[in-house]
């Protein structure tokens, strides 16, 4: 198992730009089961979560490759309708061919997530949303078994919850189903209107992007498309926070700032500066880190994905601040981890209080989740001496280069096989 180790104290300055958001990107790749041919995605970023989902889309039938930062996806002839566990069980996102795979074979299979490290991810208002467009989908055995043999109606669907996942399996099937779809209380992540750009691109009938409301006009049939995938919004925001916390100033490219807006508002806020660039920000802090309290709500709200990385900006504040997780039950074992570096923070139900400290301290770490892990190397940068942030498996899911890239900024980083 690889390990990072991470020697504090360099201050970091330069430019990063950073890949294809991993969110938008999955959804993409599952998208194009829609239609019968090769469609490319380019800007895809190469990290494990897109080799897990392209041996699901081959494990159908497509035909997946790649070049560089370039996927071409050929479902011309799709030979299998099922999405196994030994996928699923590795990359709980594998779950958005439900939606897909039943709308264009009138039938799928797809191993039911399990619990996850992040809270309990429930599947239910996949579940009610498909079925309201006319699937009938039974449980058992481990696996969601969805059929629609006469194919899919319009229908009109509220979701109790923005979910992002939900919000793109209904989509996915709504393009191609008979009559209109309206979907009510739909997430608005960037990534959801980039899956919308690429189903626009492929012939689908969408209005409301966006918005909380979709409509969905269905087509007869889908054609392949070229798309570049959006900038990555949470990898932008983790190195935004890597200049923040060492001081910087750190250039970030490749990404909309408007999808970040309210992390740089609250960044603003702790005592951060910034330049506004069309694909990217500057960030600079030369004062002290004022505490501020946060909470995570669906887009345009705080992400939950920048959740840990700005607790390890407020370990170092000069007081004390209150972050308040909205959306995941269970997403605060990144606080245990930072407390072995000498953070003080103490978690009630879903609300963190962390109390400020002026040096955090060099220590073995254990990544307990994708984000969680980022924003360890991250505290490792300020901490003194030196960090060992082991189980980076999880890291390399969603993060292309993160170690290469903190060094071309100047951090002390490096991989370890051990
Ligand atoms: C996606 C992102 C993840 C991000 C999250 C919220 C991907 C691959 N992952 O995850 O990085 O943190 O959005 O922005 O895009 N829920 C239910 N029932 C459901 C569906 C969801 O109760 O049927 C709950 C979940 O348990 C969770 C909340 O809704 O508490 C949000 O989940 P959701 O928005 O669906 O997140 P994901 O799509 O799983």
């Amino acid at each position: 198992m690889a390990s990072i180790v991470v020697t504090g104290g360099n201050r970091l300055s330069g430019t990063v730009t950073v890949g294809g958001a991993k969110n938008s990107a999955l959804k993409l790749m599952a998208a194009s089961l829609l239609a019968a041919g090769e469609s490319t995605i380019t800007n895809v970023p190469d990290i494990s979560d897109v080799h897990i989902m392209a041996d699901v889309l081959r494990g159908l039938g497509a035909r997946v490759s790649r070049e560089e930062h370039t996927l071409r996806i050929d479902a011309a002839e799709l030979t299998s309708f099922e999405a196994p566990y030994e996928f699923v069980a590795q990359m709980r996102a594998s779950i958005v061919v439900l939606g897909p795979l039943v709308a264009r074979l009138g039938h799928a299979r797809v191993a039911m997530p399990g619990g996850c490290n992040i809270g309990s991810r429930k599947v239910d208002m996949h579940i009610r949303g498909l079925t309201e467009l006319g699937v009938d989908i039974t449980l058992g055995h481990g696996y969601i078994h969805a059929e629609a043999p006469a194919g899919l109606h319009g229908a009109h669907v509220i979701l109790d919850f923005p979910s992002v996942g939900a919000t793109e399996n209904l989509l996915m099937a709504a393009v191609l189903a008979h009559g209109v779809t309206t979907i009510e209380n739909a997430a608005r992540e960037p990534e959801i209107g980039d899956l919308v750009d690429f189903l626009v691109g492929m012939g689908a009938r969408i209005g409301g992007r966006g918005s909380s409301t979709l409509v969905v006009e269905g087509v007869e049939s889908l054609a392949p498309v070229t798309h570049r995938t959006v900038g990555d919004r949470v990898e932008a925001g983790t190195f935004l926070v890597a200049g923040a916390l060492s001081g910087g100033p750190v250039s970030v490219r490749g990404f909309d700032p408007s999808h970040l807006e309210l992390v740089l508002v609250k960044m603003e806020a702790v005592g951060c500066e910034f330049e506004m660039h069309e694909d990217g920000a500057t960030v600079r802090r030369a004062g002290a880190v004022v505490p501020t309290d946060v909470a995570t709500l669906p887009y345009p709200g705080f992400p939950t994905d920048m959740q840990a990385q700005f607790m390890a900006l407020m370990a170092i504040a000069e007081g004390a601040s209150v972050i308040t997780e909205n959306v995941f039950e269970n997403r605060f074992m990144f606080a245990d981890e930072l407390r072995r570096m000498g953070a003080e923070i103490v978690i009630e139900g879903h609300r963190a209080l962390v109390r400020g400290v002026s040096q955090l301290s060099g220590a073995p770490v254990r990544c307990p989740d994708l984000r969680g892990g980022a924003a360890l190397v991250l505290a490792g940068l300020i901490a003194d001496g030196r960090t060992f942030v082991q189980d980076v498996q999880h890291i390399q899911r969603g993060y292309e280069a993160f170690v290469p890239k903190l060094s071309a900024l100047g951090a002390d980083v490096v991989m370890t096989d051990d």
